[in-house]
């Protein structure tokens, strides 16, 4: 057992870990059997905000079965939420049992995953292609790999764009920068997630290169799209990138993807998918169609650690030629040799990251543990359960939809009696919080259509009926008793 003379972390305290270890995986499958049981979220005890804040330094080692004591305690108790069926907020699931464990496995290898003669990097590249798989996207080895999420695939995926626009005019990104290049314009529709702008922001092009997409109703006005790149082209510019988002983040709407794709190869622009929500919303046969034009993209950016439930983080850049992004990113120095002559490289020679953390195992082992058709099974019940909530909605009459829903994502308003139209903007605005102190249910909100929506993603396998009811409940009450005190 380990004790004030066997310091945590040791590491040949073999059995204090092994000791310690049990307490915590018990302690870990408590929680998570509870969960369902607790409220969704609770704010933590003032005391225990404070505490946590101001933990001093410790000057001596603690004991492993300490820490461990004070994870349950302290920490695991005081969730963010996203463990619970009832919990609808942003686009955060519950974590797969299987990621759960595959992490301490993967911490206990602690490799970094760059190159080499290791299981890890193997793992990699293989879950890669199971990826490309599972949403139906074209791959070659080496085009793709893990990243903490999709901010960071996009700004993967698009450094490969910008590299490739300024090479049709014969700059180099590398080495040149964007100084003196003439501006590249990125055409993105108005409803893209914000990792767009910022990818592009940090990428050199800036927010002002960003042109409105013409979608409505779902439908592309190609014409005018192709209008607006030839003005540019005519100014000067380097029309270089097109984005389409499947599954927005707003409504989870799928975006015309094969008609985005037709305009950005008759315009030789990069055709870039933000696939981090929606992506594997193609596995569901009732709306698969939807998404032709997606294996079409140059780049497209996933995010295991959404639908499919793996641990944070965990995302993915796809690439059509992987050595768009090999251009783009790889610098070998001589103490960072091995491999570097590989056919296919090293990892570091396609991405951000140096030192790269195992993200491989959790991922298989999200993957394997339910198999193409669970994962299947789990997205087009989350749909069917979407289109069950919206048909709740619609017939509350102190609520509205806002939007059909075309994945996963139920996007409505509530219209409490009594409150004028022009307060309904602060009172749907205030709603999430109220919701979420309630501790019944979590939704989160946003802007959409100008106006003030909430907006409920459905990603926990073990949401069901009762819980989307519970939503509804929980959203009428809030907004009655927000209506009361402010209408
Ligand atoms: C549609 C969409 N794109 C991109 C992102 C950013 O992904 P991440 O948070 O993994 O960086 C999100 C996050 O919710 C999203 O919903």
């Amino acid at each position: 057992m380990s004790g004030p003379d066997t310091p945590a972390g040791r590491a040949d305290d073999i059995p204090g870990f092994r000791h310690a270890g049990h307490a915590l995986l018990d302690g870990v499958a408590d929680y998570l059997a509870e969960v369902p049981s607790r409220p969704v979220w609770q704010p933590p005890p003032d005391a225990l905000r404070e505490r946590l804040l101001e933990l001093p330094l410790p000057e001596r080692a603690a004991p492993l079965d300490d820490l461990v004591a004070t994870t349950l305690r302290d920490v695991l108790p005081h969730a963010m939420g996203n463990g619970h069926p009832a919990f609808f907020g942003w686009v955060n699931p519950p974590p797969s049992l299987a990621g759960v464990a595959a992490s301490l496995a993967a911490a206990a290898m602690n490799p970094s995953v760059v190159a080499g003669d290791h299981a890890d990097v193997y793992l990699e590249r293989a879950v890669v292609r199971w990826l490309a798989e599972l949403v139906g996207f074209p791959h070659s080895p080496g085009a793709g790999l893990l990243t903490s999420g999709a901010s960071v695939a996009t700004i993967v995926c698009l450094a490969g764009a910008r590299g490739r626009a300024l090479a049709t005019v014969g700059r180099d990104a590398r080495s040149g920068g964007l100084s003196g290049a003439p501006p590249l314009v990125a055409y993105v529709p108005a409803e893209a997630h914000s990792c767009i702008r910022r990818a592009l922001e940090l990428l050199g092009l800036g927010s002002e290169s960003m042109r409105d997409v013409p979608i409505e109703g779902g439908r592309l006005d190609a014409a005018t799209l192709r209008a607006s790149i030839a003005a540019d082209r005519a100014n000067g510019a380097v029309p270089a990138l097109l984005v389409g988002s499947a599954g927005t983040v707003n409504t989870g709407a799928i975006d015309p993807l094969e008609a985005l794709a037709e305009v950005a190869t008759a315009e030789g622009l990069w055709f870039h998918v933000d696939g981090a929500y929606g992506a594997f919303g193609v596995l569901d046969p009732a709306i698969a169609a939807r998404f032709h034009g997606m294996a079409r993209a140059d780049s497209l950016a996933l995010d295991p650690h959404k639908w499919l439930g793996v641990p944070v983080d965990a995302g993915c850049a796809l690439v059509r030629r992987g050595d768009d992004l090999r251009d783009a990113f790889s610098l070998i120095p001589p103490y960072l040799r091995q491999d570097a002559n590989a056919a296919v490289g090293t990892f570091a020679e396609y991405g951000l990251e140096q030192t790269r953390p195992f993200r491989a195992l959790k991922t298989w082992a999200t993957i394997a543990a339910r198999g193409r058709a669970g994962i299947a099974a789990q997205v087009t019940r989350a749909n069917r359960l979407a289109r069950e909530l919206a048909t709740m909605v619609e017939r509350e009459r102190e609520l509205e939809l806002a939007a059909a829903p075309e994945t996963s994502i139920v996007a409505f308003r509530a219209r409490p009696p009594g409150c004028p139209a022009a307060r309904l903007d602060d009172i749907n605005r205030a709603l999430p919080e109220a919701v979420q102190a309630r501790g019944r249910a979590f939704i989160t909100g946003t802007v959409f259509d100008g106006r003030e929506t909430l907006r409920a993603c459905i990603l926990h396998p073990g949401t069901r009926t009762e819980h989307l009811a519970t939503l509804v409940i929980e959203v009428v009450a809030a907004a009655r008793a927000l209506a009361a005190a402010e209408c």
